[in-house]
């Protein structure tokens, strides 16, 4: 563990998932959570605002600031996935009504405000849901690019292709035009694509093992993910639902258990049927400058253990 916890900022569209990667960064010690930024993306910006009070609600950590971003992608309609996550996003288990608000701050201010504020090098981007607010932030104000020390992101696909088209994967689908900002930024990025996260799936095992650690938390994350893994049960015929957006947090925690390549990866921005889609160059046959860590494998008996014991932390 290092000493000074790594300072993170968490742009977010909660969401199930987002909700467990939230508890995870809030549960470790290796990070100072700096904020939490929303974006519109599995349900609109309201809800997820929302969600993201009451994550930090659970994790009793109200201290967090929230701060509300875009609303809609930067040149598309939104598309969103109630039909994955529920009508509120969070569907599954019983939430109270949030007894916390969003800052009054915009999230694309604090993004830049916050890198600017700190020593080049030293904040983290986390992001876990469409791109919309980063690349906003990217465009207003280019000089903190070079600042950021790293991005961390679930989103894209190449070996598995789409799960929201058959060629995209939802959060550079939602965005693509955002998402090609980011890639362009030569900020230094890891990706975690559904080829990673769909080889994290929440088992039953797994999933009695987050409701058998008697917290509120490992609670609400069981009957979290019963709800939402019914939609990929069936999709898929798998296991269980994969836990996508835990992969950033525990991959930032515990490089050692995922594997990936440093590859070139584009985004389809005008195709007819492949509109969204991460263009990997995972074999290396273009000389296109690399652009990001492409995870692929994950050791997902390791990462369930990681993210178990650290959700025994939270209330
Ligand atoms: C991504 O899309 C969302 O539905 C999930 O929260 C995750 O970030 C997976 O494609
Ligand atoms: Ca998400």
């Amino acid at each position: 563990m290092t000493s000074t916890p790594r300072k993170i900022i968490i742009d977010t569209d909660p969401g199930q998932d987002d909700a467990v990667a939230i508890l995870l960064a809030l549960a470790s010690p290796e990070f100072e959570v700096l904020g939490i930024t929303t974006v519109a993306g599995n349900v609109p910006l309201p809800l997820t605002s929302r969600n993201a009070c009451l994550v930090r609600e659970l994790a009793g950590r109200p201290d967090v600031p929230v701060f509300a971003g875009c609303d809609a992608p930067l040149a598309r309609p939104l598309v969103t996935a109630e039909h994955v996550h529920g009508k509120t996003g969070l569907d599954g288990p019983e939430w109270w009504e949030p007894e916390t608000a969003p800052e009054a701050q915009h999230a694309v201010d604090f993004l830049i405000e916050t890198v600017r504020a700190h020593e080049p090098g030293e904040i983290t981007f986390c992001t876990l849901g469409p791109l919309t607010n980063i690349a906003t932030a990217l465009q207003r104000a280019p000089d903190i690019a070079p600042r950021i020390r790293q991005l961390v992101m679930m989103g894209g696909a190449y070996f598995e292709v789409g799960n929201i088209t058959p060629a995209a994967e939802f959060n550079i689908f939602v965005d693509p035009e955002a998402a090609a900002v980011v890639l362009a930024a030569g900020i230094p990025l890891t990706m975690l694509p559904l080829d990673v996260t769909h080889k994290a799936l929440v088992t039953r095992a797994r999933n009695d093992a987050f409701r058998a650690l008697g917290n509120r938390t490992g609670r609400h994350v069981a009957e979290m993910t019963d709800f939402f893994e019914r939609f990929d049960k069936e999709k898929y015929g798998s296991d269980g639902a994969p836990l996508h957006d835990p992969t950033v947090i525990a991959w930032l925690l515990a490089p050692e258990l995922f594997s990936g390549r440093e590859i070139n990866v584009e985004i389809e921005l005008a195709g007819t049927w492949t509109t969204g889609m991460t263009v990997a160059d995972w074999w290396g046959v273009t000389d296109r400058p690399k652009n990001a860590l492409f995870i692929g494998d994950v050791d997902a008996d390791g990462f369930f253990r990681l993210l178990t014991e650290r959700l025994a932390r939270l209330p």
